[in-house]
C-alpha cells in the first residue's frame, strides 16, 4: 500500500483514513470513483476492505495474485479481499484466535462472490494433504449445492443468495482446512410458491426442468416446460440470458457427488423438488366454503415422488380439511378455497425450507472434521449475510434482513472501537472519545423482552381472539409509539403521513428510515402447517421427509417458537459465535441497478454508503490518528529523508524515528510516539512526507545508478581478469605440459642413446636398437645432405660398422649415378676426347714421365692443316683420308742427324713426308710395335720389319706431342698394346741387320745427341709432378 501512496492523485487514496477531508461524503465518493474508473475496486477504511461490484471479470483473482498476497503485511501490497483472506489466516495461525470474515452489502453487491474467492484463496494456498484435499473439494463444492437450493433470479441480482450464511472452516495445526460447518438463516421460503414479476424461483427447478435426463423427468412425470407449473410461472421469467440451467444442473449433480450424497439421497431428494411442483400445480373448485380438489392429474405424480403412497386419501384429504382437536375429539373441517390454497402453499413452504435445512446438515456431516474429537482446531468464520434492504413495499423478511443489520452494526461498532481502544491502550496513547451513533437503541426497540416489536408481535400471535396484522399495528403503537426511532402514519407529522400507509409502521434504522408493511406479518410469523398435513408428511416413506418431519414434532403439545423469535435467538447465537472471534469485514457496494460494467451511480452508492455505515466507520477510524506504522516498517521506508538515520540507523527503532520526524519538521501535534508505533493524526503530514520520499529518490536513484554502473563494470572487468587469468593459466599448463613432455621424451632419447651405446657392439636387442637405428639413420642423413658433387670428389662418409656394406653399395650407385648423369650430359666430341684419352691413360699412365702433363691438354684433331701440308704430299696420298697430322723431328740411322718432318696417319698407314716428298709409307699392318722411354722426352720409334728392304729399317722420330701422337697412332694402326715403354735404353734395327740403341737418362733439360758410344742419348728433364 505504501508504495501505492505516491500514484494517489490518479487513483486515489487505497485507505480512506488518508482522505483529509475524511468527513465529507463526496469526498468519500469522489475517491471511490477514481479508483472504480481504473478497475481498482478495493479500498480499505483502515482494515475494513470495501469493495465495489466490477460486474466483469478482472484478471486480479489468479493464482500468481494469490502468491503475491500470501503471507504479505496487509499494507505492503494493494488492498484485495485476499489480502483480508491472507490476514485472517496469518491471525488466525500466529495468534492462535479464531477469526471471521463478515462480509455485507446489499443485494448484488458481491458478497457470495466475496466469500468464494475468500475460499477458493484458503483452498488453493494452504497446505494441503490428501485427505486435506477432499475437504476443500467439498468445501468448494458446497457452493454450487447451496446456490442451486438457497438462490434464485431476483430483480437486483440473477444469483440472489435468498438466506442468510455463515460458513466455518477449520484449519488443523499445521494450517490445513480439515472441516466445515455451515448455519443458515432465514431461507426466503415465500419464493416457493410465489414470485415478483422478472424474477425466479429457486435455481434448482429450472435446473432439474431444462437439465435433467428424459428418463428422470418420465419418472418424476415432469415436462421439460417450465411454463407447465404454477410455482414457475408467476414471475414469468423462466429464462435468463446470464444463466445456463442446463450446465449448472450438471455441475449441480457432480458437486453432489463430491460431497458425498449416495444415488439414492439423490434419487429422493429430487423426489421432494419435484413434489413440490406438482403440489404447485394442485388447483382447487367446488365451493367457496368446502374446496376440492380438481387437478386430479396433476397430483396423481404427487404421492408417487414423495413417497407417500399409502396415505394418498389422507394427502388429499388434508389438503381439502382441517382436522381440528375439540375436547379431545378429532373434527374435520373443510377449508374454503383461499385456506385450502394457503395449506397447498405452506406444505410446499414446509417441505423446501424442511429439506433446505436438511441439504445444509447433510453437507455439514461431509464436511465435519473426523480428527482428533477433542476441539484441536482453528476456525475462520465467513458470513455472508443479506444487506440492509428497501424496498416500495417491506415486509416481514425486510423487518428480519434489517434486524439482522442493526446487530450487525452494533457489533462492528462494538468491535472496531474496542480493537482502537485497545491498540492505543497497547500503545501507551491517552484514548479520546470518539463520537458516534450507538444503534443499540434500535436493537433494543426489536428485541427487548416484553416491549420489543418482536415480543409484540408474539404476543398477537399468540393470544386468542380476533388477533391481525392491524391489531398489531395498534398494539405496537400503544407500547412502543414513543420510541424516538419509531412512527406510525398516527403517531407521525403531516409531512411523514404524506409517504405512509395506514398500514405501515416505520423504523429510523441507522442506516435510514424503512416503512414495513404489516401485512402478513403475523402469518409470516406463525408460519404454521396444518397438522393433518405434517401428519401425512411424518407417514412419507421418503427418507429425507421423515427426517425432516418426525412425529416427536406431532406430539410435543408446546407451540413452536415463532420465526421472528426463532430469528431473534439464532441472531443471538451468530453474535455470540462472532463475539467470540476476531473480525474482519468486506462491505460489498453496487455500483447500478442495471448490472453493468464501467457505470458508477452516484445516487446509488451514496445511498448505500449510508446504509453500510461507512462514513461512520471512517469517522470512528479517523477519531485519532488517520495513519500508524510500527517504528520499523516507518523508518525502513522514510529513513532516506534524514542524515542521521541513513543508510542504516543502528540504535533504538524509536529514537531513530524521533531523529527522523525532528529532521522532517514534524510539530508536536502532528504525531504521537507509541511503544512500537508511531500515530501520524493528519494524512496531509504523511504525504508531504511522502512528496519529499518522492524528490530524494530520484537523488537515491542516480547514486544506486552510479553505484550500479561501476559495480557492474567492476563485475565485468573481474570476470574478464579471470577469464583472461584462466585463459593463461591454461596456455601455461599446455606449454608447460608440453615441455615437461619434451624434457622426458629428451631424457628418455638420452637414456636410451647412452643405453644403446653401451650396447653397441652386441646382437640387435631391445636396449640398443634405437641407437643402433639411430646411427643408422644420422649417417644416413648426413649421407644425403654431403653426396660428392661430381665424379672426382671422393669424399664419403666414414659409414658405421653395421652399414659398411650398404655404404660401399650406396657409393657405387651413387658413383655410377654420377657417371651416368656425366655421360648423358657430354657431347660426342668430348666422349671422342675422352675415349682417346682412356687410352692414353691405359698406355701411359703411371709409366711415361711426362703423362701426368699430357691429361690437362686436350687432344686435337691435327696439328697441321690443310696449309700447312704441302699439297703434293696430300695428292700423294689420293684417296686416302689424312686422320691426323703433327709435325715431328726424325734422326738418321747413322749420324742421329735431327731433320724436321711431318708424321701423317690415314687410315691404314703412317705416312713421314718432307716437304712436297712422300719420305716412308708404313702400313698399320706391318708395324711391328712402337718403343717409347718412361722419361718426359718425346722420342719415339717405330718399328718395322728388318726384311722389308723398302723400309730401310726402324724410324726414330721425336714429338712435342708425344703422348697424342702415340695415342693418334695406336688407334690409327690399333696397336694399343704394342706400345712398349722402356726404361733405359731403346733398341732398333737400322736396316741389313744393324741395331742401333737409344738411352735415356734424365737430366736438367732435354738434350739429344749422339754419344760417343755411338748411341742416341737423349736426357730428358725431371718433372715436377712425378
Ligand atoms: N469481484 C467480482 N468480480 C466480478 N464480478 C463480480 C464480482 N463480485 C460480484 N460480481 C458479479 O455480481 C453478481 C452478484 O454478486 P453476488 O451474487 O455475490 O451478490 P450478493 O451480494 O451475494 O447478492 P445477494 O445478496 O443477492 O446474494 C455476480 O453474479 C457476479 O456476476
Ligand atoms: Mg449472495
Amino acid at each position: 500500500m505504501e508504495s501505492a501512496l505516491t500514484a494517489r492523485d490518479r487513483v486515489g487514496v487505497q485507505d480512506f483514513v488518508l482522505l483529509e477531508n475524511y468527513t465529507s461524503e463526496a469526498a468519500f465518493i469522489e475517491n471511490l470513483r477514481k479508483r472504480f474508473k481504473e478497475n481498482l475496486i478495493y479500498t480499505y477504511i483502515g482494515s475494513v476492505l470495501v469493495s465495489v461490484n466490477p460486474y466483469k471479470d478482472l484478471e486480479i483473482y489468479t493464482k500468481n495474485h494469490m502468491e503475491r498476497y500470501r503471507g504479505v503485511n496487509f499494507y505492503e501490497v494493494s488492498p484485495h479481499i485476499y489480502a483480508v483472506a491472507d490476514n485472517s489466516y496469518r491471525s488466525m495461525r500466529t495468534e492462535g484466535k479464531d477469526q471471521c470474515i463478515l462480509i455485507s452489502g446489499e443485494s448484488g453487491a458481491g458478497k457470495t462472490e466475496a466469500s468464494k474467492k475468500i475460499l477458493q484463496y484458503y483452498a488453493v494456498t494452504c497446505p494441503a494433504s490428501e485427505q486435506v484435499q477432499t475437504v476443500k473439494d467439498r468445501l468448494l463444492q458446497s457452493n454450487p449445492v447451496l446456490e442451486a437450493f438457497g438462490n434464485a433470479k431476483t430483480l437486483r441480482n440473477d444469483n440472489s443468495s435468498r438466506f442468510g450464511k455463515y460458513m466455518d472452516i477449520q484449519f488443523d495445526f499445521k494450517g490445513a482446512p480439515v472441516g466445515g460447518h455451515i448455519i443458515n438463516y432465514l431461507l426466503e421460503k415465500s419464493r416457493v410458491v410465489h414470485q415478483n414479476h422478472g424474477e425466479r424461483n429457486f435455481h434448482i427447478f429450472y435446473q432439474l426442468i431444462e437439465g435433467g435426463e428424459e428418463d428422470l423427468l418420465r419418472h418424476l412425470g415432469l415436462e421439460r416446460n417450465p411454463q407447465q407449473y404454477q410455482y414457475l410461472i408467476k414471475g414469468n421469467c423462466p429464462k435468463v440470458s446470464s444463466i445456463n440451467d442446463r450446465s449448472d444442473w450438471k455441475v449441480v449433480k457432480k458437486a453432489l457427488t463430491v460431497i458425498g450424497f449416495s444415488e439414492n439421497e439423490v434419487e429422493e431428494l429430487l423426489n421432494i423438488i419435484a413434489s413440490v411442483l406438482h403440489l404447485g400445480n394442485v388447483q382447487y373448485g367446488g365451493e367457496d366454503s368446502n374446496a376440492c380438489i380438481t387437478s386430479d392429474i396433476q397430483i396423481k405424480y404427487l404421492p408417487r415422488v414423495t413417497l407417500v403412497l399409502s396415505v394418498f386419501a389422507c394427502l388429499h384429504l388434508s389438503l381439502t380439511f382441517l382436522s381440528l382437536c375439540v375436547f379431545h375429539h378429532q373434527l374435520m373441517s373443510p377449508l374454503n378455497l383461499e385456506q385450502a390454497s394457503s395449506a397447498r402453499d405452506a406444505l410446499a413452504k414446509a417441505v423446501y425450507g424442511r429439506t433446505f435445512t436438511w441439504l445444509v446438515n447433510k453437507i455439514n456431516t461431509s464436511l465435519t472434521y473426523t480428527g482428533d474429537s477433542s476441539k484441536n482446531y482453528s476456525v475462520i468464520g465467513l458470513l455472508d449475510i443479506y444487506g440492509f434492504e428497501v424496498f416500495q413495499h417491506n415486509s416481514f423478511e425486510q423487518f428480519c434482513i434489517n434486524y439482522c443489520n442493526e446487530k450487525l452494526q452494533q457489533l462492528f461498532i462494538e468491535l472496531t472501537l474496542k480493537s482502537e481502544q485497545d491498540e492505543y491502550e497497547a500503545e501507551g496513547i491517552t484514548w479520546e472519545p470518539v463520537q458516534y451513533f450507538n444503534n443499540k437503541i434500535i436493537c433494543d426497540l426489536v428485541e427487548e423482552k416484553f416491549k420489543g416489536i418482536i415480543s409484540i408481535l408474539d404476543e398477537e400471535c399468540l393470544r386468542p381472539g380476533d388477533a391481525s396484522d392491524l391489531t398489531f399495528l395498534e398494539k405496537l403503537e400503544d407500547t412502543v409509539g414513543g420510541h424516538a426511532h419509531f412512527v406510525t402514519h398516527k403517531l407521525a407529522d403531516a409531512k411523514t403521513r404524506k409517504v405512509m400507509g395506514r398500514d405501515e409502521f416505520r423504523l429510523l434504522h441507522y442506516a435510514g428510515e424503512v416503512n414495513y408493511n404489516v401485512n402478513g406479518f403475523l402469518d409470516k410469523n406463525n408460519d404454521l402447517l396444518f397438522r393433518n398435513l405434517k401428519e401425512v408428511m411424518c407417514m412419507s416413506e421418503n427418507k429425507i421427509l421423515t427426517q425432516c418431519f418426525n412425529r416427536e414434532e406431532l406430539s410435543d403439545k408446546k407451540r413452536p417458537d415463532t420465526a421472528a423469535t426463532q430469528f431473534k435467538a439464532s441472531l443471538a447465537k451468530l453474535m455470540e459465535i462472532l463475539m467470540s472471534k476476531e473480525p474482519s469485514y468486506v462491505r460489498c457496494i453496487k455500483p447500478n441497478d442495471s448490472k453493468q460494467s464501467g457505470r458508477f451511480d452516484e445516487v446509488l452508492i451514496r445511498h448505500q454508503v449510508k446504509y453500510l455505515g461507512l462514513m461512520e466507520n471512517l469517522r470512528v477510524r479517523r477519531a485519532g490518528f488517520a495513519y500508524r506504522r510500527r517504528y520499523e516498517v516507518f523508518l525502513q521506508r522514510y529513513k532516506s529523508l534524514c542524515p542521521g538515520t541513513w543508510p542504516n540507523w543502528d540504535g533504538k527503532l524509536s529514537d531513530g524515528v524521533s531523529t527522523l520526524v525532528k529532521h522532517l519538521g514534524y510539530k508536536p501535534e502532528e504525531y504521537k510516539m507509541g511503544r512500537s508505533k508511531i500515530f501520524i493524526r493528519f494524512p496531509k503530514t504523511l504525504f508531504a512526507t511522502e512528496d519529499a520520499l518522492e524528490t530524494r529518490k530520484h537523488s537515491l536513484a542516480t547514486k544506486l545508478q552510479a553505484g550500479w554502473k561501476g559495480y557492474s563494470q567492476k563485475c565485468k572487468y573481474q570476470k574478464l581478469r579471470n577469464s583472461a587469468i584462466a585463459v593463461q593459466a591454461w596456455w601455461r599448463g599446455i606449454l608447460a605440459r608440453r615441455r615437461a613432455q619434451r624434457r622426458r621424451q629428451a631424457a628418455n632419447t638420452i637414456r636410451r642413446f647412452i643405453k644403446g651405446f653401451i650396447y653397441r657392439h652386441k646382437e640387435r636387442c631391445p636396449e640398443n636398437e634405437y641407437f643402433l637405428d639411430y646411427v643408422r639413420y644420422s649417417f644416413l642423413m648426413n649421407l644425403c645432405k654431403n653426396l660428392p658433387k661430381n665424379v672426382l670428389d671422393k669424399s664419403w662418409p666414414t659409414p658405421p660398422a653395421a652399414l659398411t656394406e650398404a655404404s660401399e653399395h650406396l657409393r657405387k650407385m651413387c658413383m655410377q649415378n654420377m657417371v651416368w648423369s656425366y655421360c648423358k650430359k657430354i657431347s660426342p666430341e668430348w666422349k671422342h676426347q675422352m675415349e682417346q684419352k682412356m687410352i692414353a691413360s691405359e698406355i701411359f699412365k703411371d709409366k711415361k714421365d711426362n703423362y701426368p702433363q699430357s691429361v690437362p691438354k686436350l687432344f686435337v684433331s691435327t696439328r697441321l692443316d690443310g696449309e700447312n701440308i704441302n699439297p703434293k704430299v696430300v695428292q700423294a696420298l689420293g684417296s686416302e683420308k689424312m686422320k691426323y697430322a703433327v709435325p715431328v723431328t726424325k734422326y738418321d740411322r747413322r749420324g742421329y742427324k735431327p731433320r724436321p718432318r711431318q708424321l701423317l696417319l690415314t687410315a691404314n698407314s703412317a705416312v713421314i713426308a718432307e716437304e712436297g716428298k712422300l719420305k716412308q709409307r708404313i702400313d698399320y699392318g706391318t708395324l711391328k710395335g712402337i718403343s717409347v722411354s718412361s722419361l718426359s722426352d718425346g722420342v719415339f720409334v717405330l718399328h718395322v720389319p728388318s726384311e722389308d728392304n723398302k723400309q730401310k729399317g726402324d724410324v726414330v722420330l721425336q714429338s712435342d706431342h708425344v703422348i697424342e701422337t702415340l695415342t693418334k697412332i695406336a688407334i690409327c694402326a690399333d696397336k694399343i698394346n704394342t706400345i712398349n715403354i722402356n726404361q733405359g735404353s731403346i733398341k732398333f734395327t737400322m736396316g741389313q741387320g744393324k741395331e742401333g740403341i737409344i738411352d735415356f737418362t734424365p737430366g736438367s733439360e732435354l738434350l739429344v745427341a749422339k754419344a760417343k758410344n755411338g748411341h742416341l742419348s737423349v736426357t730428358a728433364p725431371r718433372l715436377n709432378s712425378r
